[in-house]
């Protein structure tokens, strides 16, 4: 099938190149010609694993290719899919500019019997939306269809070829087989529904998650104070097919830049409807107690952390990302800055955003956070973070503090190297 892909994002770009990779014939569609520039050069604007080698092998086998030109890319497709961002405003609503953007330029390059699908997350509704947006500026007869990305940064294209499910969220039993035709070869249930169930769909699933990462937070802190192992209990919970396991690792909180926008967007949603969502409510709640938690238990092993020099391991919002948009690790940074404490930080590929003015030291080499600190913090979940030696750390440091965010090392062997291990909730067996 020849399929068009507005926006070279995330998902814009792992989605085209994944079908791409599965045999249709993709043209990816952006504004931005440096991006693409790039892109046919096959250097990638994003950081994601596998990502550069499955859009070279498609680039270089004719089945992936990227243009400014709508006319060109819209060109005898079937369909046409907007993967354009819907960023956060300041009161938690998606900004719908790009979408409306997208369709504005895509109604003149429509066909009959074209089917445009919206992978954007937008607000419920945003279908019907389009659809009459569309009708407005073309005449022609199409359809209008809601498949929601699921993909987790990291592990997009995984995600992406590897499914647990696909959603289709359609009208007609003509466009439920387009989108059949688009993921035939993509094994894994495929829920078909309707266009507002798939836009739920995709929020509810953001909320859940992010409510299940909150919970087990609260019961992490709960551990701590009680002398409780948390990777145990999360077990003893997890095991229980009705919880899974999954999502139950506790942290810093959750950011990204899903969860903390997509949260809120459901929230802004049941506004509109006089609804309170007091469960999404509160795990907006514990989130931030996430944060706070740790410095709060920072300052009960080192008092005042004014002039105390702290090195941060981790600065992107989770592992195998360089994305810190909504980072737990650049809150800590700030707030562990503000109290006075003099901060360096390693990441292995976290981008800074140029609005964050705090002051650190972003160090390149992970040890490096080690020299002469009263205390490190782990805050990210890379694996290379699972293989620091607390012989190493304990040569390095003035102070003893190892204070583990993320429960990746083993608190016995940290303690044996003369440190003191905090975890969020796990403790020494
Ligand atoms: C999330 C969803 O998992 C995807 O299904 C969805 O498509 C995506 O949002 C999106 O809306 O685009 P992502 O934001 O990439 O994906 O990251 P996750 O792996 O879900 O992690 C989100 C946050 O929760 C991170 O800060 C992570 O560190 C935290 N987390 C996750 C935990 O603290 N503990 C866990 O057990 C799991």
């Amino acid at each position: 099938m020849k399929l068009a892909v507005i926006g070279t994002g995330y998902v814009g770009l792992v989605s085209g190149a994944c079908l791409a990779d599965v045999g249709h014939q993709v043209i990816c569609i952006d504004i931005d010609e440096v991006k693409l520039t790039r892109l046919k050069a096959g250097i990638m604007p994003i950081y994601e694993q596998g990502l550069e080698a499955i859009v070279q092998k498609n680039v270089q086998a004719g089945r992936l290719q990227f243009t400014s030109s709508y006319e060109k890319g819209m060109e005898e497709a079937r369909a046409v899919m907007i993967a354009v961002g819907t960023p956060p405003q300041t009161d938690g609503s998606a900004d719908m500019r790009f979408i409306d953007q997208a369709c504005e330029s895509l109604a003149p390059h429509l066909q009959d019997q074209m089917v445009v699908i919206v992978k954007s997350t937008v607000p419920v509704g945003t279908n019907d939306r389009v659809l009459e947006k569309l009708k407005g500026l073309s005449t022609k007869t199409i359809d209008v269809v809601s498949n929601p990305e699921m993909l987790r940064e990291g592990v997009a294209v995984k995600d992406f070829l590897y499914p647990s499910r696909v959603i289709f969220g359609t009208r007609s039993p003509e466009a439920t087989a387009c989108l059949h035709d688009l993921y035939a070869a993509i094994d894994c249930p495929k829920l078909v529904m309707s266009p507002r169930s798939a836009e739920l769909v995709k929020y509810a699933n953001n909320a859940f998650l992010a409510t299940k990462v909150s919970f087990i937070n609260d019961i992490a802190n709960l551990a701590d104070a009680l002398g409780a192992n948390i990777e145990d209990v999360a077990n003893g919970i997890g095991t229980d097919p009705r919880i899974g396991h999954s999502f139950l690792s506790p942290g810093p909180g959750w950011g990204g830049s899903c969860f903390p926008k997509d949260v809120h967007a459901i929230l802004h949603l049941a506004k509109e409807h006089d609804l309170n969502l007091a469960v999404c409510h509160a795990a907006i709640e514990a989130n931030e107690e996430a944060r706070t938690w740790v410095i709060k238990r920072m300052k009960k092993h080192l008092g005042d952390l004014s002039g105390k020099r702290i090195g941060v391991l981790g600065i992107s919002f989770k592992q195998n990302t360089d994305d810190t948009r909504d980072s737990p690790a650049l809150e800590l940074i700030q707030l562990l800055a503000t109290a006075g404490a003099i901060v360096t930080a390693y990441d292995p590929a976290a981008v800074i955003p140029t609005t964050f003015i705090t002051p650190f030291t972003r160090v390149d080499e992970m040890y490096h956070v080690c020299d002469e600190a009263d205390a490190i913090l782990i805050t990210t979940e890379w694996d290379i973070f699972r293989t620091l030696e607390p012989k190493r750390i304990a040569e390095k440091m003035k102070g003893k503090l190892v204070f583990d965010a993320r429960n990746l090392l083993d608190p016995k062997s940290v303690e044996e190297a003369g440190l003191i291990y905090q975890g969020i909730g796990k403790i020494k067996k």
